[in-house]
């Protein structure tokens, strides 16, 4: 550090762009003459593994110091092959695979030469109208905290120097989730117990997690923008989670401030958001145009600088990159590492869909469809398939549903047309496809948002289908009603979508998000029998969009609601129950809970209880059952919310099998904040719910009491 000069300090406080051309990456501007003269340290956007090495080599052997480039890219979930999309993969409930995909995204983009991914994203999200939900963990903290420890696991690997680790950016720090009215970019405003209790965790769980890096959101909360909020970024992150790592900022983030009405210009901008502890300005250029303004000002000092060049230069030193540039990239993966990839998208697209609803035994398909309509415009949309963070896959290396279902089995006659369109006003190929359903056996709906349609910038005030699929989707289901065939809804979308009369009428809906590059497979083989569905919905579906916001963590007040009451918390026109609660979601077994007990019953703090429960499959098929559990403090000095999630296990059985499932709770997982926010454990009762779903009538309930320990 002592050899750098101002110029090639800011350049590693800098990370910039190369674009994108038709015939792969370019670079854009004056990178390439930057990286020479050691005034760009990092780099976003750059795939290829030739393309990497070269810009690295003018970082390493033709700028004056040396200093190797960072190079990072939103490997979301997967690079090139594709998983389902963070919320698809969610409703795994499975630490271990969330891990591994996170493993495998790693290991195919560090072998192209990549350092750093923008993931995994954190943010809780209870606004299905906000795109980026599709990104996220889902609508609650104990699930995001979980998915975080096992995303920076599988992603930076045991050791962040080895060739196929990534950094891994916990992002977006902090209730981006919570934006106004569910519109990208808007402001946050909400209390500090729901910021700690609800949107935190996950962060603290990554920091402790060991994560390299976290990016500030977007957002302003409460009219202090993240990328310049020194007290939850130096006194909460730096602070209380004792995070050491290095801050990156969102792309442009820092030049904004002066939008969001911080700053009066880049230099105000720039020392706003270096005091609070940004350390790596992504694309504003605001760090080399306006730290030196900023430092002749007196607005920040060269102190201030040094510490967070240290910190970037800290972490390249992790990352092996002073040992060795060139260690990510050297080696192309194998044909058989690929294959074997795929085969993980395939198992895991097929265990992240939530089976909303099956009735009339419409799944799996039985032995005599041989005729099979797949109608809708998301049927034959390989692109589609891969969602709004497609990261570096080809556009039509993914498998579609019509695909799909063509290779699984020889026999089958799959007859296509799409409909309509996703998003327009043109019904001509209605009758088309209309046609085929009354000439098949069954019918795939394939209806659903555009990839689009969710992710960044692809808030929707609408809910519903798109276009005029709910037309067709009408339609078909009238024409199948006639001939009594039986109509599967496939529904595609980055989020909750509010579909009642679909779940009304169709005989079976499938949740199939958006799965990645093995979509069409994973739906066959769930479509088929071949696997049995088993995944659980990481958000509360509602019935309708003025139930929004709609999760299962809402505390009673003091008049919930009756229906025999008016004046108690509920609407004139809708129920409050959601069309689907948190973690439903059917299999094709059909499972039985009964004998909760929890030892001991009598719980001091120090204790962990362990919960027994016994769980019964008395349906035809073997299939997997999720058992949730949830708590509810009766009475604190804080009021607890209706229901916590403290945990869930998994148990596959057979037809007619039984086994106990045990699950353990520490007593000490039952503090709360308490009216100072400080970790308080209370005595009293608490219930401990276990069952399927978090529908209180759906659970068994039991009562433990809670005491503190006796001294000794
Ligand atoms: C903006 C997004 O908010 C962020 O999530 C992403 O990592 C950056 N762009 C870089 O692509």
């Amino acid at each position: 550090m002592g050899a750098m000069t101002l110029a090639e300090k800011l350049g590693q406080l800098t990370m910039t762009a190369s674009g994108y051309a038709v015939t792969g990456p370019i670079i854009v501007g004056d990178s390439t003459d930057a990286i020479k003269a050691g005034t760009i340290g990092n780099l976003l956007n750059l795939v290829g593994a030739a393309h990497i090495r070269e810009m690295q080599r003018l970082a390493v052997e033709e700028s004056r110091l040396g200093i190797p480039l960072l190079i990072g890219f939103d490997v979301v979930h997967g690079h090139r092959i594709l998983f389902p999309i963070p919320l698809g993969e969610a409703a795994l409930f499975d630490p271990d695979t969330w891990a591994l995909t996170a493993r495998e995204a790693a290991k195919e983009a560090a072998a192209e030469g990549l350092a750093m991914t923008f993931a995994p994203m954190l943010d809780v999200a209870r606004d299905p109208r906000w795109g980026r939900i599709a990104e996220g963990p889902g609508e609650d903290p104990w699930l995001a905290t979980r998915i975080a420890e096992a995303k920076v696991r599988g992603f930076q690997g045991a050791n962040l120097a080895a060739a196929d680790a990534l950094a891994s950016v916990a992002k977006h720090f902090c209730a981006y989730g919570a934006v106004t009215a569910g519109r990208d970019y808007a402001s946050v405003d909400v209390s500090e117990r729901t910021l700690r209790e609800v949107y935190m965790p996950p962060f603290a769980a990554a920091v402790a997690a060991g994560a390299a890096a976290v990016m500030p959101a977007f957002t302003d909360l409460a009219g202090v923008p993240m990328t310049a909020n020194k007290d939850l970024l130096r006194n909460a992150l730096r602070g209380r989670f004792g995070f050491k790592g290095v801050i990156v900022s969102d792309y442009n983030a820092i030049a904004e401030l002066v939008r969001h009405g911080i700053a009066a210009d880049l230099a105000q901008a720039a020392a706003h958001a270096l005091k609070a502890g940004v350390d790596i300005d992504m694309m504003a250029d605001a760090y080399r145009r306006g730290l030196p303004v900023a430092l002749e000002r007196g607005l920040v000092t060269m102190t201030e600088i040094d510490e967070s060049v240290r910190r970037v230069l800290t972490l390249k030193e992790q990352l092996g990159l002073f040992d060795d540039p060139y260690r990510r990239g050297a080696v192309p993966e194998s044909a058989a590492a690929l294959s074997h990839r795929r085969q993980l998208a395939r198992s895991v697209g097929a265990r992240a869909i939530v089976m909303l609803k099956n009735e009339r035994e419409a799944l799996p398909l039985a032995h005599s469809v041989r005729r099979i309509a797949v109608v809708g415009p998301l049927a034959d949309a390989p692109s589609q398939m891969r969602g709004p963070w497609w990261g570096a896959a080809e556009e039509e290396g993914a498998v579609s549903v019509a695909a799909g279902l063509r290779a699984a089995r020889p026999e089958f006659q799959v007859m296509h047309a799409p409909g309509v369109d996703i998003d327009s006003e043109d019904v001509s190929g209605m009758e088309a496809a209309l046609e085929l359903c009354t000439a098949a056996d069954a019918i795939l709906l394939c209806v659903g948002e555009a990839a689009t349609m969710s992710g960044e910038a692809a808030s929707r005030a609408h809910l519903g289908l798109p276009g005029k699929q709910r037309e067709f989707a009408e339609a078909v289901l009238q024409r199948a009603r006639a001939s009594e065939k039986p109509v599967i809804a496939v529904l595609f979308s980055g989020r909750p979508l509010v579909l009642p009369w679909l779940a009304e009428k169709a005989d079976a809906v499938l949740a199939a998000w958006f799965l990645g590059s093995e979509a069409g497979n994973a739906i066959a083989d769930v479509v088929t029998g071949r696997v049995s569905p088993s995944g659980r919905t990481p958000v509360t579906w509602p019935r309708a969009q003025g139930q929004i916001p709609l999760f299962f963590g809402q505390r009673s007040g003091g008049r919930p609601a009756d229906p025999n009451d008016r004046y108690t918390s509920k609407y004139l026109d809708v129920p409050n129950a959601p069309l689907f609660p948190f973690g439903h979601g059917l299999t094709y077994g059909r499972f039985a809970l009964s004998n909760l007990r929890v030892t001991p019953v009598d719980v001091e703090d120090i204790d962990t209880m362990r919960i027994h429960v016994d769980v019964r499959n008395d349906g035809p098929r073997e299939a997997q059952e999720t058992v949730f559990l949830f708590t509810h403090d009766k009475v604190a000095s804080v009021a607890r919310p209706l229901l916590e999630l403290k945990g869930w296990a998994k148990v596959t059985l057979r037809p007619g099998e039984t086994a106990t499932v045990t699950l353990s709770l520490r007593a000490a997982d039952l503090r709360f904040l308490g009216p100072d926010l400080e970790p308080l454990f209370e005595p009293g009762q608490v219930e401990i719910l276990v069952g399927p779903c978090a529908d209180r009538s759906k659970l068994l309930v039991t009562t433990v009491d809670l005491s503190w320990s006796r001294p000794c």
